[in-house]
């Protein structure tokens, strides 16, 4: 390929545990040259100096960096930040792919409503192809919609869906915190935002709804802190009308073929079956011992590739109708 056949991106937020990942991501990448990297703090600095294999560009502040000139935009900034530089970004003519959570929800977002859309290629591939902006979802929201939707598309959840879930630290991003020093985090293991309280339910109600036909289902969300680096696991129980004769086969049907979905047969996934790699693994059990029939599901992604930087490059795949694993295998 000469230079002119490349797609040139912007990477913004650069400096982030999802901006870093994704900078080594599309380093490796065949068709995506990297022509920009945001960073308030470091900028000046070389990009090569947080990814060696990065271009050697420098860092600059969002401000400075040339959108216009740019095809893609990664927005890898905090919620609350990151909108309006995608709003920025989608009007100065590149397409866009927005990894915080300001555009994933419909309602929060009227006026986006139309252009966005939401990117979990394996639920929402054909929307994708179309879109020329994306709303990457969170990652705790990954796991659990792809672990739910061959339920809630059948139809089969009778009853509130209890969603434990464990990520390692990375999953707080880069910002110092007293809470997540080493000390701290360690040899523990804790509970936060119980209660229903985290700001990643909105987007799995939202999403879960839509899989169901439009009732939202009833979710008790808890996310715990794994004291790993990166790694989400969820372990999801789910209440069913009836016991289904099969219980692995919702599952085998729904994903067959899905390049970055294993259904794990004979036993469950674990956080070394997906970090590194941009797959979820899923794998289903029957609860003995209970009167209702439950299901329980288990799901494993790598926050900063399903979760975040990898999904990311699969949209912008789709969006650009390249081959789906371009750059993720
Ligand atoms: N971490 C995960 O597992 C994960 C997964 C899915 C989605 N996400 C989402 O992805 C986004 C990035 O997450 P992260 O974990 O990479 O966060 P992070 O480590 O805190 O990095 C944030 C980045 O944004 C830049 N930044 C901060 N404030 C800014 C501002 N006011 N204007 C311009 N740039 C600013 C920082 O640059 P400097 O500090 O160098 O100036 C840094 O590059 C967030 O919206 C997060 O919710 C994260």
């Amino acid at each position: 390929m000469n230079d002119r056949e490349f797609v040139s991106a912007a990477v913004l937020g650069a400096t982030g545990y999802v901006g870093r990942e994704l900078i080594r991501l599309l380093a490796g990448h065949p068709r995506i040259r990297i022509a920009a990297a945001s960073s308030e703090g470091a900028a000046g600095t070389p990009l090569r100096a947080l990814v060696p294999s990065a271009p050697a560009i420098t860092l600059q502040r969002a401000e400075e960096v040339p959108l216009g000139e740019c095809q893609v935009a990664f927005v890898c900034l905090p919620h609350g930040e990151a909108a309006a530089w995608s709003e920025r970004a989608y009007a100065a003519g590149a397409m866009v792919v927005d990894l915080s959570q300001d555009l994933r929800v419909a309602a929060a977002r009227p006026e986006w409503a139309e252009q966005a859309g939401y990117g979990l290629p394996e639920l929402h591939r054909e929307r994708i192809r179309e879109a020329r902006l994306v709303a990457n979802p969170g990652c705790y929201p990954t796991a659990a919609l792809l672990a739910l939707a061959p339920l809630l598309r059948r139809g089969l959840v009778a009853g509130p869906v209890i969603i434990d879930a464990a990520s390692g630290v990375t999953g707080a991003g880069r910002t110092p915190r007293a809470d997540l020093l080493f000390a701290e985090v360690a040899e523990n293991f804790l509970a936060y935002a119980v209660g229903n309280t985290h700001r990643h339910l909105a987007e799995m109600r939202d999403q879960a709804g839509a899989l169901g036909g439009g009732a939202e289902p009833e979710l008790v969300f808890t996310p715990h802190l794994l004291p790993v680096r990166r790694g989400i696991l969820e372990t999801i129980y789910v209440p069913l009308g009836e016991r289904l004769a099969e219980p692995a086969a919702p599952w085998r049907e729904d994903y067959e073929g899905e390049p970055f979905v294993e259904v794990l047969e004979t036993r469950l996934p674990t956080l070394q079956d997906v970090v590194g790699t941009n797959r979820v693994a899923v794998g289903v059990r029957e609860v003995d011992g209970v009167s209702t029939p439950l299901l329980i599901v288990v799901a494993a992604i790598d926050n900063l590739l399903k979760g975040a930087a990898g999904q990311a490059v699969q949209n912008l795949n789709l969006m650009s109708g390249w081959p789906e694993t371009e750059g993720l295998l």
